[in-house]
């Protein structure tokens, strides 16, 4: 390299380094000016916040609403009658949530504007052994604590809550006359819980929404029930072959400690 290519080269860089300060100069220095922008509509896209008015649309909304019939996602001829569909098709149903007895425990709203709740599980819903275990299986994590795990109250924290949490044994829930005897009233504790009615806004039971899902509290319903049909029931009533199984059971329970009087030994 000759003496004048090395001025040279250094006249380019020295010329390149001061064009990027004269650009980067200007940022990141504490200015009263406001900054220059280069591409102003990179750095100040324009947006609406939610909320705010629009000069743009005629309603003046800046949150828009769907266009009428938009679906969450999909639409369920365009999804394939295959297996691995399955999941997208539930989903959308779920979002969509328009079967108003299965994701809510109503028929609707009387004159009043009071919830009408479904008397029974609705048919939507196959009420089997499977249901009825999962149904326990989630009791045990989210109820028992409170209801106990047979349902009588005498939860851990049930001596220690105030209002007193609500045994299924009590005769109100199998009052036709009582709403408690209603199963989708009992769908709609477990997903909203119980309004102490209070100006407050103090709940009495809070709600599970946020961890039951509709199927699971419609499991949990049908095992609300099941535990208290539990005690009406007679030996007469367990099919025959099994009778002598749970006699057994029953007699190697001898002095119940919590655990086992808790589950009754079932597993
Ligand atoms: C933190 C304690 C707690 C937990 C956990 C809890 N509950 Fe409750 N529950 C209560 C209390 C307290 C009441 C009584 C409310 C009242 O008397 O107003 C109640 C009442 C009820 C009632 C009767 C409502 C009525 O008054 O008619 C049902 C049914 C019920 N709970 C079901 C459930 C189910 C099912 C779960 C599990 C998903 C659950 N609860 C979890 C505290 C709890």
């Amino acid at each position: 390299m000759t003496m004048n290519q090395l001025t040279r080269t250094l006249l380019v860089v020295g010329l390149g380094v001061g064009v990027s300060g004269v650009v980067s100069g200007c940022r990141g220095d504490r200015e009263d000016a406001p900054p220059r922008q280069f591409f102003p509509d990179l750095d100040d896209s324009p947006k609406w916040k939610p909320q705010s008015k629009s000069d743009f649309y005629s309603d003046s909304r800046t949150m828009r609403k769907p266009v009428v019939g938009t679906v969450a996602f999909s639409t369920s001829s365009f999804v394939p009658a295959e297996a691995w569909a399955d999941h997208w098709k539930q989903k959308r149903t779920d979002l969509l949530k328009e079967d108003r007895e299965f994701y809510e425990g109503i028929t609707g709203y009387d004159k009043d504007g009071k919830p009408v709740f479904v008397t029974k599980i609705p048919s939507s819903v196959v009420v089997d052994d499977a249901l009825i275990r999962r149904g326990q299986e989630r009791f045990n994590i989210y109820c028992s604590a409170c209801h106990g795990y047979l349902g009588d109250a005498k939860g851990t924290v049930s001596a220690l809550y105030n209002p007193v949490p609500a045994s299924f044994y009590d005769p109100t829930f199998a009052d036709p006359k009582n709403v408690r005897s209603q199963d989708g009233w009992i769908f709609h504790t477990i997903r909203w819980g119980k309004p102490g009615g209070g100006a407050d806004g103090k709940m009495n039971m809070p709600a599970y929404g946020h961890a039951v899902n509709e199927r699971d509290a419609w499991a949990i319903t049908a095992y609300v029930r099941a535990l208290g049909a539990s005690r009406q029931g007679t030996i007469e009533d367990v099919p025959e072959a099994m009778r002598d199984q749970l006699l057994k059971k029953r007699s190697a329970i001898s002095t119940p400690g919590p655990g086992v009087a808790s589950t009754g030994g079932v597993k």
